[in-house]
């Protein structure tokens, strides 16, 4: 039987998570609701949602050597997620996240990334062998580009599908997006990388197909814009469809992006047909906006059983 592998390349950060009434305006003290210590970080959360639904999976990354770090050593085992390339770097702490979640499940976050923003080409050709062998490799951009186009490089050179998560949204090189198959922006991620507004089914595929036009042309090659509430648009050469948003009682948006993810590198990994990865994506957001944290909000497959349409 077939294993499928995933290797992510990644942020791991420890989340202080605030539930709070509004948003504290300018100058303003208010007191919060209840505050939580949760594990967290793009790359740890995709790499446990990853996990969670039956992945082989190595996390590259780097953290400190404090306390912090202690918390997610902990977390990565527990997820049986291989540790051997995450980094102790005793010269910066643990990245680490602000968290307000308000009443709506609407989240800000402030990151700070330290020893996630010191991973090298060095550490990346040291994982060379788990990126050749993955199916898939999947990254976010809470880590160094220079990291990440080496990574894909080894990627491509070995027939791995590569898949971004451009976020946090920033611009980035022609040629790195040039050897991506598969774009995961939310819509201001189009917006940033594209140029076009996306606020209208219109102008998310206007984005999606200026996106695809810079992406990789070959093997797997498609644009998948995440829209909250309004579901989510994937444009590939042969298709742009519409996939409606799955109805949930929303607790916390934090980490839905990394559920979706996770699970479609996953799906992909596993040989599904691209289409049936992003529905089966789709529900992975929606089940992990249903509970408080980041990395605790990774669904298992029950869970997605549970919310999935039936086709
Ligand atoms: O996507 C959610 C994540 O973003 C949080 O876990 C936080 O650590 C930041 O990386």
């Amino acid at each position: 039987m077939h294993h499928p592998k995933v290797t992510v390349l990644g942020s791991a950060n420890v989340d202080l998570v605030v539930r709070a009434e509004q948003m504290p305006s300018k100058g303003e003290t208010l007191i919060g609701k209840t505050f939580d210590i949760f594990t967290g970080g793009k790359g740890f959360n995709q790499a446990t949602a990853a996990a969670r639904l039956g992945a082989d999976v190595t996390l590259i990354g780097r953290i400190g050597d404090d306390p912090f770090a202690d918390i997610l050593r902990t977390a990565i085992d527990a997820e049986n997620i291989n540790s051997q390339f995450v980094r102790t770097d005793a010269e910066s702490g643990t990245g680490v996240a602000t968290i307000i979640v308000q009443p709506d499940g609407d989240n800000s976050i402030i990151v700070v990334p330290r020893a996630n923003m010191r991973i090298t080409p060095t550490d990346i050709q040291n994982a060379a062998d788990s990126i050749a062998k993955a199916d898939v490799l999947l990254l976010q951009l809470e880590t160094p580009i220079d990291a990440s186009q080496k990574a894909i490089e080894i990627a491509k050179a070995n027939g791995t599908i590569v898949v971004l998560d451009p976020a946090p949204a920033r611009q980035l090189p022609s040629s790195l997006l040039a050897q991506v198959n598969i774009l995961k922006p939310n819509e201001t991620e189009a917006a940033v990388l594209s140029g076009h507004t996306v606020l209208s089914s219109e102008n998310a595929i206007t984005a999606a197909n200026a996106l695809r036009a810079k992406i990789a042309p070959d093997g797997f090659s498609a644009v998948v814009i995440t829209r909250g509430e309004h579901g989510v648009l994937l444009s590939t050469p042969e298709e742009c469809t519409h996939i409606p948003a799955i109805s949930v009682d929303v607790v916390d948006t934090t980490g839905a992006g990394d559920a979706f993810s996770g699970a479609l590198a996953t799906a992909l990994a596993k040989g599904s047909e691209l289409m049936d990865a992003v529905k089966y994506a789709a529900a992975a957001g929606a089940a992990a906006t249903t509970v408080l944290g980041a990395t605790p909000s990774m669904p298992t497959q029950k869970k997605i059983d549970a919310i999935q349409p039936k086709s």
